[in-house]
């Protein structure tokens, strides 16, 4: 019996992905914006993290690999991003694209305007497409992504 099987490209493993240069990402983490009483809409955000002098845990810039996820490569760079599943089924590692462009290969949560609209991206399925990403990390201390978090299943 022979079966026709399609063919099966592993996307953030392909030899494109390893010859392009690594993102510079640069991440903010949402508990430093709500400790600093700054929004997440504003338009100078990241500005204002620059200037603050802020910890390593809290904001800084790193080279991500674009065939690693966001959360592999901040744990490389000993960064504590919040995670659960690793595989795309919660929400626990949520960021928010603020700038840039970040593919997720595997997502079974998020709902497509949360991903177009809102730019969330699942960190531990989500690669850096572009030469520069901005990113709010911990995304899950938000209202929004809490609630989804507790009542969508
Ligand atoms: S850790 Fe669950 S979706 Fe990323």
């Amino acid at each position: 019996m022979d079966f026709d099987l399609p063919a099966v490209k592993p996307s953030s493993e392909s030899t494109d992905a390893e010859d392009r240069s690594p993102s510079k990402v640069t991440y903010l983490h949402y508990r430093a914006i709500v400790a600093n009483d700054w929004d997440i809409e504003d338009d100078d955000l990241f500005e204002k993290a620059a200037k603050a002098k802020l910890d390593h845990a809290d904001y800084g810039v790193i080279e991500a690999e674009r065939n690693e996820s966001l959360l592999r490569s901040a744990e490389e760079n000993d960064l504590k991003w919040p995670f659960q599943c690793r595989s795309g089924t919660c929400a626990m590692c949520t960021g928010v694209v603020v700038d840039g462009d970040a593919e997720m290969e595997m997502n079974l949560f998020l709902e497509d305007e949360e991903i177009d609209e809102m730019n969330l991206r699942l960190t531990c399925t989500c690669f850096p497409e572009s030469d520069e990403v901005k990113i709010v990390c911990g995304a899950i201390q938000t209202d929004y992504v809490r609630d989804i978090a507790r009542n969508r299943g």
